[in-house]
């Protein structure tokens, strides 16, 4: 076990030490309550300082989204989705997207709303699956309508884009089979990956409306004016997955998108949001859409890193897009450019100069092959030996077999002798193995003791109790502790090697210095117990074989 129990506080608890400052959001995401809170009260600084995320225009929304407005709230009413009437959420404020004179007190207006009928709000979650989003635009005779995912003329999504077959998953992994499937859309022109901001074009804008749309539903707690204010901020910019129409007429489909602000001179992106359609969540859009996202903002923009604040809910996400937790961009490069943000999480992603983002799996099928071959060079294990010998019966009972006998087992490396085996060869050739047994368990149990009575072994004599330390087991998943190992000991049947006592050993430092902080009390007993613990190692084999 380690550190944690008892002597535990929050701060001990702390695997990081980023705290975000709190103050304004452009967040990815805006759920926890507290934010919600210091929206109501800074909503006005919000859009005063924001002036990195002002419009290019002094009105808000910019005089060319009038329309865009309109047509934003046309297209609510043009749902013919009676499950969208119902959800208050999105549909209740859409006509709130009309463009406002005063544009702060529209926001704290809205904001003060909604923090009103938190509970409400409060209550979505990511968990909460949210019905189809109004994220598909049609141009027809000059005016743009609004249309829900049903709407005849959408191409079907393609099944294989959802998973692949077992096969492909064994072979090759998850990874490149949904990015493999995903590839084979874009291929066909069942897919395509685009990169829109507020320039006018028709098409672009529709594409925006119906991301502004996903964002809306999928991000409940964010204020829907500023994510339109962000989505039609000319500095920023939309990286999404869409739908194109069938045969070059009709709707494009938005299935998500990723709104990001490039900082030029900083080399940095800042996500602002990041949202796929509820029913095409959790099929790899969101890796490839980050993946695109990586490439363009590389390629175009000629980023570096990306930084996002990201709540609770997405930091797993993220976490799989390669984001840390750590920030590693010194913090001149993007402290007062982007906005902090009060309950999320800074997250930060370096983007590889080379990494070809968009063709991964090739990238990773040659790695693949060329470690398969270093292996078939360096072992035997691709050999299979025929085992069915051995399952056969003699007389009604399983034929006794000898371990030596086992086809491949030699091969493998096994010999009668186990301690062959061992890195610890501690013991003279004289002795049988009962003998080598004792000799074995006499010395880790004087290995053990001394562990249990260093002044550095408070922290590891019991296993951490999950009531003191909630996460604990969702981030150590293999505990030990000195309790534990003394159980296997006392066992005198469970280390027949010193290699594997001195393995559960390292794994108690090792768990403890990755949940705990270097910082900590716990992690520095760990570092200097285990320091005592391989000295005694060091000096029993060093005796042990002055006695050979
Ligand atoms: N928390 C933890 N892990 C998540 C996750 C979440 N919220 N969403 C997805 N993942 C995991 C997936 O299980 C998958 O893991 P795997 O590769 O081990 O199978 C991996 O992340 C990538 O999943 P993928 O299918 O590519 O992502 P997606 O298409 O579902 O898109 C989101 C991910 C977060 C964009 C999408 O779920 C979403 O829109 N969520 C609601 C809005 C939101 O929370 N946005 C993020 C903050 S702005």
């Amino acid at each position: 076990m380690d550190s944690h129990s008892s002597h535990l506080n929050a701060a001990n608890r702390s695997r990081n030490s980023q705290t975000p400052s709190p103050s304004h959001s452009a967040s990815a995401s805006a759920s926890s309550s507290l934010h919600k809170r210091k929206l109501a009260a800074t909503t006005a600084a919000n859009a005063a300082a924001s002036e990195d995320h002002a419009p290019p225009s002094a009105s808000f929304p910019p005089s060319s989204n009038d329309d865009l407005e309109s047509i934003s709230a046309r297209g609510a009413d043009s749902d013919s989705d009676p499950e969208e009437s119902e959800d208050a959420v999105v549909d209740d404020d859409e006509e709130d997207f009309a463009p406002e004179p005063d544009q702060d007190s529209s926001i704290r207006t809205f904001t003060a709303a909604r923090l009103d009928s938190s509970s409400g709000a409060n209550g979505s979650s990511r968990s909460t699956k949210i019905k189809t989003e109004i994220s598909t635009v049609k141009l027809e005779a000059g005016t743009v309508t609004a249309g829900v995912n049903s709407v005849s003329g959408i191409v079907p999504k393609d099944e294989s884009a959802k998973t692949s077959t077992d096969d492909d998953v064994q072979n090759c992994g998850a990874y490149i089979a949904r990015e493999e499937a995903l590839r084979r859309e874009e291929a066909a022109n069942r897919l395509k990956f685009v990169c829109y901001s507020n320039d006018c074009v028709d098409e672009h804008m529709m594409c925006l409306i119906g991301l502004k749309n996903i964002f809306a539903r999928q991000l409940p707690n964010m204020p829907k004016e500023y994510i339109v204010r962000l989505l039609m901020d000319r500095k920023h910019k939309s990286v999404m997955v869409v739908r194109p129409p069938a045969g070059g007429n009709g709707i494009t489909h938005v299935v998500g998108g990723i709104t990001y602000r490039p900082y030029h001179s900083q080399r940095f992106g800042e996500i602002a949001f990041c949202a796929i359609t509820a029913d095409e969540q959790v099929k790899g859009y969101g890796t490839r859409l980050m993946n695109h996202l990586k490439e363009h903002a590389r390629n175009v923009d000629g980023l570096t890193h990306f930084l996002t604040y990201a709540d609770n809910n997405a930091v797993g996400y993220f976490v799989k897009q390669g984001f840390t937790k750590e920030i590693y961009l010194e913090k001149d490069v993007w402290h007062g450019f982007i906005k902090d943000y009060d309950g999320g999480l800074l997250m930060e992603c370096k983007i590889d100069p080379k990494l070809p983002y968009t063709n991964l799996s090739k990238m990773i099928r040659q790695q693949r092959k060329a470690i398969d071959e270093r292996i078939r060079e360096l072992s035997n294990c691709q050999n299979v030996y025929q085992v069915a010998e051995f399952q056969k019966k003699e007389g009604g009972s399983p034929k006794k077999i000898r371990v030596e006998d086992i086809p491949g087992l030699r091969d493998a490396g096994w010999t009668p002798d186990q301690w062959g085996h061992t890195r610890y060869k501690l013991f003279s050739g004289s002795g049988d193995s009962v003998t080598k047994q004792k000799q074995l368990n006499a010395l880790i149990r004087v290995l053990l003791k001394t562990m249990q009575d260093h002044s550095d072994a408070w922290p590891f004599k019991e296993p951490v109790d999950p009531l003191d330390v909630p996460d604990y087991y969702e981030i150590i998943k293999d505990p030990i502790d000195l309790k534990t190992i003394g159980k296997r000991v006392e066992s005198e049947q469970y280390y027949v090697t010193l290699d594997m006592f001195v393995a559960d050993a390292r794994r108690m430092f090792n768990n403890c210095r990755t949940y705990n902080s270097p910082d900590t009390i716990y992690y520095k007993c760990a570092t200097r117990l285990e320091t005592h613990f391989h000295s005694k190692v060091q000096a029993a084999l060093q005796s042990g074989a002055k006695s050979q």
